[in-house]
């Protein structure tokens, strides 16, 4: 039987006045500051495990919620009222006017940012609390090129969003990136032009014949520069304020640029740990690790995908789950719950607060499989996902069932099924770890 943990309520609730700078000077900032209010929440496999929803839940004790990786290539739904929204790079927590910040690890597309910032402020979020870190780097009309390009030219493509991220990253990695600090000078931005013209042979023609999205590039730029600040300074001035910060993730722990299936990866550290070195943050202060798992497995784009079904469970999975992509609309491969891949992203991000998601796909389905190893291991002491593996998977059967509960409402984890509730322990077992919550609808409510 499984015990959940009740670690939401536990959540404290911090007093005080929301969204404003933190009173100056009252606690000097320094790593060795105890903070501990500082949750991060990953996904825990190729992402799309459904964040926004849990965001959105835990954002409603938080005083600021912080994108810390990816860009616009994320999609997070989320249900306000019965009403779908869908960010791609506002932080979840718009929808509960919290403080939100991008961090200096996010790509950020400002003709996105400024269009998703309006819906956003349409629906009651104030503009002053978003603060955008001047150290992110911006995606350009270039680098929305570039990805295209790329991907044309690839032997085998990785099947990115083509929302020009991993340019971007390349673009910061050398050492010749736009940051968003850029935005409050038209000066520096001509200089970083013109210093493209010269190291890129193609730059120039293209800023020619793409004047319009240039055009739309440059206006938005200049919209979104109020919102450009030192915001990891702020973020640390909160922390040692005592103030209650939830960090969100996007994509998942199995698309990270180190630790993924590499090269079918994004191009961010989507690892709980990127969250420190994106924020400027200490490790030290970090309380709680949240990661969210669906019930069952989904994948877009390319690459290794050892328990992917093309028969009639994995129709089950996709037609019920609407697993398309909030992003791209592309269909997302689905397969059955690998345990061995969610053990590894337990294990390197450190997860303790785990949350399967979307328990009530599986419904209707007579006979559930859950991968506990794989046929062919070149080396027992190596990861499976160290190399793109092509591995097959062992399964363990168990009974599916009709309904995830006989009764009208789910109030504990007790009302779910036998069925269900042996499907959810054996998940505990494998990883033994309590699984903290368990999400099985779209709206606010459904979890226990
Ligand atoms: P990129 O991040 O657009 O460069 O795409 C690289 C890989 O990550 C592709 O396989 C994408 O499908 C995948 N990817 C990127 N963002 C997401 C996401 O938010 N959810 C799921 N997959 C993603």
């Amino acid at each position: 039987m499984i015990t959940l943990g009740s670690n939401l309520e536990n959540v404290k609730a911090i007093q005080g006045p929301q969204n404003q700078n933190p009173a100056k000077g009252v606690v000097p900032v320094t790593s060795t500051n105890d903070s501990k209010n500082i949750d991060i929440l990953i996904g825990a496999q190729w992402g799309d495990e459904g964040k926004g929803k849990w965001v959105d839940i835990l954002s409603e004790k938080s005083d600021l919620i912080v994108r810390y990786q990816g860009g616009n290539n994320a999609g997070h739904t989320i249900y306000v009222n019965g009403e779908k929204k869908v960010l791609h790079l506002l932080p979840s927590g718009v929808f509960r006017n919290k403080a939100c910040m991008i961090g200096a690890g996010v790509v950020v597309n400002p003709v996105v940012l400024q269009e998703e910032l309006k819906n956003a402020c349409s629906s009651g979020f104030e503009a002053k609390n978003l603060w955008v870190s001047g150290r992110a780097h911006l995606i350009t009309p270039w680098h929305i090129h570039l990805d295209q390009e790329f991907e044309g030219r690839r032997d085998k493509p990785i099947g990115t969003t083509k929302r020009g991220i991993g340019p971007t990253y390349s673009d910061r990695a050398r050492r010749i990136g736009l940051r968003a600090s850029f935005c409050k000078s038209p000066e520096r931005m001509a200089t970083w032009k013109k210093q493209m013209s010269m190291l890129e042979p193609k730059f120039s023609d293209f800023l020619e014949t793409n004047s319009e999205e240039w055009k739309a590039f440059d206006k938005a730029c200049t919209q979104i520069a109020k919102q450009v600040c030192d915001a990891e300074a702020r973020l640390r001035k909160w922390a040692v304020a005592g103030k209650s910060i939830l960090i969100e993730g996007a994509q998942g722990a199995l698309l990270d640029v180190d630790h993924g299936s590499y090269p079918f990866v994004t191009s961010s550290n989507t690892i709980a740990g990127g969250a420190c070195a994106s924020l400027g943050i200490s490790p030290r202060w970090i309380r709680d690790i949240y990661g969210i798992a669906k019930a069952y497995a989904t994948r877009v784009g390319e690459g290794p995908f050892p328990t992917e079904l093309n028969d009639a469970s994995g129709k089950h999975l996709a037609d019920v789950g609407h697993e398309k992509g909030a992003t791209t609309g592309r269909p997302r491969r689905c397969g059955w719950l690998d345990l061995v891949a969610l053990k590894y992203a337990v294990d390197v991000c450190g997860i303790n607060k785990l949350i399967i998601n979307k328990l009530d796909v599986l419904s209707g389905l007579d006979t559930l499989k859950i991968c506990t190893s794989y046929k062919k291991s070149a080396d027992n002491d190596a990861s499976p996902w160290m190399e793109a593996c092509e591995a097959e998977p062992n399964y363990h059967e168990l009974s599916g069932w009709k309904k995830l509960s006989e009764k009208p409402n789910i109030a504990t984890a007790d009302d779910f099924s036998d069925e269900t509730r042996s499907y959810l322990a054996y998940i505990e077992k494998f990883l033994d770890q309590k699984i903290d919550r368990i999400g099985f609808g779209v709206d606010r409510s459904s979890f226990v």
